[in-house]
């Protein structure tokens, strides 16, 4: 028997989640699970390199919460799974997230990110074409989609798209088909954009994560080019709590933006992490410092992102609760304290997690 039979007649609402078991998308299940125990939360993940059960280990037996392996390139699979559980909203954050491998493989990035998309907007129009009363269809995007600052200025919702890299450009393209099917369908869509997340089970191929990781190895600590490239850091429970504020308050059709108010150059921010890390593990101050190594820079690499997150503050009451120094040594402290987690996803060990978990049991 699934989750799913047991629950039925308590639930108010079902959502369904795409991505969930991935970095941010596992925030945003958990947030959901414990504070709406009268809503069904279905987890839809392909279970990519990117997707790790055991960041939702907490979970997993909640009466209120399911996980279906499904992959959004595959119209009949979305299809099939939104005639069972004809969700209220959709949350859709499945994607290929990491720009490094889009520059190796853009296609892939289409083929998820759009398609993946569209397949989904197709399944949610079928399953509301009489009655959108009510409904919603969530989707996360990143602040990529705008481009590269100069030293000055801030993204609004307003700035114009222009994206730099395969991912972004995939990322822009999925955005526009959310807003044409809200436009052309009357389909209700709500859309963010969200500057760079920081925080507990990132995958260890990203630089907050990658530092930490290569400091405890003594191993270097690659920086592109001149270091001066420069992001606007967010704790992910911040980005889970804007999300959830979004679905339920914002309005339909709208796009919000949602940042940190956070802004580092990485050469800054690798640094501070060095200090954090040394101060953590009893290190003399400066060791973890002589470990940086430029690198050679990546191509089409975008200077500055910075956000204005002012129509997310006064339209619908939200803010970042963390500051940057406390968020920084808050992850660098759960990668110490969770080496069992990291290991599984360095060895590739975390893959098996679902078979054991899921298969064996029977259940889905
Ligand atoms: N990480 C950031 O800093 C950031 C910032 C702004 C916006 N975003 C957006 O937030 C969303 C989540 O990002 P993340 O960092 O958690 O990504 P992630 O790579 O950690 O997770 C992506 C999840 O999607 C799943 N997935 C991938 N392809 C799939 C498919 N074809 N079918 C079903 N599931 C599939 C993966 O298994 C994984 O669980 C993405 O849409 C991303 O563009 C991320």
């Amino acid at each position: 028997m699934t989750n799913n039979d047991t629950n039925d007649a308590m639930t108010k609402q079902t959502l369904l989640i795409t991505g969930g078991a991935g970095f941010i998308g596992s925030h945003v299940v958990r947030l959901l699970v414990y504070k709406y125990p009268d809503y069904r939360i279905v987890n839809l993940d392909a279970l990519t390199y990117a997707g790790n059960l055991e960041n939702l280990r907490d979970v997993e037996h909640a009466p209120n919460y399911v996980f279906e392996r499904a992959d959004i390139t595959s119209p009949d699979e979305i299809k099939a799974l939104f005639e069972k559980y004809r969700p209220d909203g959709v949350i859709h954050l499945a994607a290929e997230s990491h720009v490094d491998r889009s520059i190796a493989n853009p296609l892939a990035f289409v083929e998820t990110n759009v398609m993946g998309t569209v397949n989904l907007l197709n399944a949610a129009r079928n399953i509301w074409k009489d009655d959108a009363g009510g409904k919603r269809f969530y989707h996360v995007s990143t602040d990529e989609v705008y481009g590269s600052l100069g030293e000055e200025g801030l993204f609004t919702e307003e700035t114009r798209y222009d994206p730099r890299s395969p991912y972004s450009a995939s990322k822009a393209a999925s955005d526009h088909f959310v807003r044409a099917y809200f436009h052309t369908y009357d389909l209700p869509v709500v859309l963010s954009n969200c500057s760079n997340n920081y925080g507990p089970n990132h995958f260890p191929e990203k630089l907050i994560p990658l530092i930490i990781n290569n400091i405890k190895q003594d191993k270097p600590l690659p920086v592109y080019g001149d270091g001066k490239y420069t992001r606007d850091w967010l704790w992910v429970k911040d980005h889970a709590s804007a999300i959830d504020t979004i679905f339920h308050k914002g309005r339909t059709g709208e796009t919000y933006n949602i940042g940190g108010n956070n802004e580092w150059k990485n050469i800054d921010l690798v640094e501070k992490l060095c200090d954090i890390m040394d101060e953590l593990l009893g290190k003399p101050a400066g060791a973890s410092r002589r470990l940086i190594t430029f690198v050679k820079d990546r191509p089409g690499h975008d200077r500055r992102y910075a956000i204005d997150a002012s129509k997310l503050k006064t339209e619908l009451g939200w803010e970042p609760s963390i500051k940057a120094e406390a968020g920084f040594r808050e992850t660098a402290q759960w990668y110490l304290d969770n080496d069992a987690w990291l290991q599984h996803v360095v060895s590739g060990a975390y893959q098996q997690y679902y078979n054991q978990q899921y298969q064996t049991t029977g259940n889905k």
